[in-house]
């Protein structure tokens, strides 16, 4: 009896000292909390002191000087601030588009600005889709060629004819840039975008020359996909009334950081009105 004592004695030491590492409920006494599952928010963007200096002639611009924030998977982010105050730069740097003069910016673990000029290529093509304030369709592409034309590219490409559905053009497949509207041709935009499957749509000034009700409807879209696909959207703009909409928000003032906010209860961009 003493010997069954002594091994149930000694289960129970092991137990305590190994309980932090045994599933739960393994070790669980009753009246113990229990947490269930605690969600792991990931890092995907990381700007570290990231500096930006444009040489024109003699005079040097700063356009980031020690730019430090970081967004996580599936975020909806908006970089806010006025003209010249460094949106676009943080966003091509972001993209690959542009390199950093200083510092260091890493996506999804990897530290983009060590990376040579066919990583930064293979990095554009693949993980970012770019949405920008001008369209940029190619004209003598239809809709859907345009979206195919910029998905082929891509290893995991979703369907062009999908995409152009859920953007709602079911019916503009075959129609020129020419021959749509502002707001369906950003729409195309969008389209060309998400077709890639990339890790992070990347919208500057996305609605910046679309009058309020069309403009309204490409936020709604771009926070639906975000909801729907759980893509990390950064979307640049100078309309602070649509802060609301994003789960973070970045102000940049002067090529600094002002402020980072998180939204614990973003809203929907049905609900704001400017
Ligand atoms: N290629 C370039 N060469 C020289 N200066 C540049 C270049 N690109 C940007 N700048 C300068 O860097 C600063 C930041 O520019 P940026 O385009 O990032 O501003 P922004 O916040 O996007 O402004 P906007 O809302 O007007 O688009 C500005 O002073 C701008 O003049
Ligand atoms: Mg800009």
């Amino acid at each position: 009896m003493d010997s069954v004592r002594i091994i149930v004695c000694y289960m129970s030491n092991i137990l305590t000292h190994l309980s932090p590492y045994l599933p739960m409920g393994a070790h669980q006494k009753a009246g113990q909390i229990d947490y269930g599952e605690i969600e792991t928010v990931k890092t995907l963007i990381e700007f570290e002191n990231v500096t930006k200096e444009y040489k024109i002639g003699e005079v040097p611009i700063k356009a980031l000087n020690g730019v430090d924030f970081s967004i996580n998977e599936g975020e909806f982010v908006v970089v806010l601030g006025a003209s010249g105050a460094g949106k676009s730069t943080i966003l091509n740097i972001l993209g690959g588009m542009d390199t950093a003069t200083s510092g260091k910016v890493t996506v999804g673990g990897k530290d983009i600005t060590g990376f040579n000029e066919k990583e930064l290529t293979g990095y554009r093509a693949e993980k970012v889709g770019f949405v920008f304030q001008f369209y940029n369709l190619i004209p003598n592409l239809n809709a859907v060629e345009n979206v195919e034309f910029a998905a082929e590219v891509c290893k995991n490409h979703l369907d062009a004819n999908e995409i152009l559905t859920k953007v709602g053009l079911k019916n503009r497949m075959k129609n020129f840039p020419s021959q749509l509207s502002g707001g369906e041709q950003q729409r195309v935009a969008i389209a060309r975008a998400v077709a890639k499957n990339p890790l992070l749509l990347l919208c500057d000034e996305p609605t910046g020359a679309l009058d309020y009700v069309t403009g309204k409807s490409v936020l709604k879209l771009l926070q639906d996909l975000n909801t729907e696909t759980k893509k990390c959207i950064v979307l640049v703009t100078h309309n602070s009334a649509i802060a609301p909409m994003a789960d973070k928000v970045i102000t940049v003032k002067s090529g600094k950081i002002e402020s980072v906010t998180v939204n614990e209860h973003k809203q929907s961009v049905e609900g704001i009105e400017w």
